[in-house]
C-alpha cells in the first residue's frame, strides 16, 4: 500500500512561460471605453489565462459584459507565445471577427507586458492596436490604445481585475 504523501504542488510551468507565471490564474474586475467618436463605457470583465507544463504557450481567453446590465459585449481568445529572451508574440481572435498579431516584450521583474500590432485583419476601422499589462499591488491593470482609419493611436480601453 502507498504511503499517503504531502498535497502535490501544481507541477512547475515550462520554462518560457515561467517568466509570465504572474499572469496564470482566472481575474475579474472593471474597466471603462472611450474614444472620441463614442460614448463613455463600463464593462465588466473575466480573463483566463492557462497553461499546460509541457508547452511553451499560454492560452488566454476574455470575455465582457455591460456593467449595468450584464449583458454580454466584446469577447477574445488566443494564444501568447513568451521566449527566454524577453520577447513576445501573441495572436488573438476577437468576436467581432478581428484577428491580431501582437509582437512586443515582457519584464518577469516589473510584472509588465507590452504589445503593438504586427497584423490586424479582417478589420473595417481599426489601423493599429496596442497593449499595456501591468501589475500593480497585486492586481492586473492594463491599456488598450488603437488607431483607426479617421483617429490616431489613443485609449480605447482600460481596466483593473483582482485574481479570483
Ligand atoms: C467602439 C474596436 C474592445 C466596446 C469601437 C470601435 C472600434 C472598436 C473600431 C468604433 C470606433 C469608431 O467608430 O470610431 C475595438 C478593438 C478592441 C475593442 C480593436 C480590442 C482590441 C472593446 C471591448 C469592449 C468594446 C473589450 C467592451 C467591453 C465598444 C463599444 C463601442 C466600441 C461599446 C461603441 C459602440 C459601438 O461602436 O459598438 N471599438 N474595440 N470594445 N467598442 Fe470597441
Amino acid at each position: 500500500m502507498e504511503a499517503a504523501g504531502p498535497p502535490t504542488q501544481p507541477p512547475a510551468p515550462h520554462p518560457s512561460v515561467a517568466p509570465l507565471s504572474f499572469l496564470l490564474g482566472k481575474w475579474r474586475g472593471e474597466g471603462e471605453g472611450t474614444f472620441p467618436t463614442i460614448a463613455p463605457f463600463r464593462y465588466g470583465e473575466e480573463i483566463l489565462f492557462s497553461h499546460h507544463p509541457s508547452k511553451p504557450v499560454i492560452s488566454y481567453t476574455q470575455r465582457t459584459w455591460k456593467a449595468a446590465s450584464g449583458e454580454p459585449m466584446h469577447a477574445e481568445s488566443g494564444y501568447w507565445r513568451p521566449r527566454p529572451d524577453g520577447s513576445l508574440e501573441v495572436v488573438i481572435a476577437q468576436s467581432t471577427g478581428l484577428a491580431e498579431v501582437q509582437k512586443g516584450s515582457y519584464d518577469a521583474e516589473k510584472k509588465t507586458v507590452t504589445l503593438q500590432s504586427e497584423l490586424v485583419g479582417n478589420a473595417s476601422k481599426v489601423k493599429q492596436i496596442a497593449r499595456a499589462f501591468q501589475m500593480v499591488d497585486g492586481e492586473l491593470s492594463y491599456i488598450v490604445q488603437m488607431a483607426t482609419i479617421t483617429n490616431s493611436l489613443q485609449p480605447h480601453l482600460k481596466a483593473l481585475l483582482k485574481r479570483i
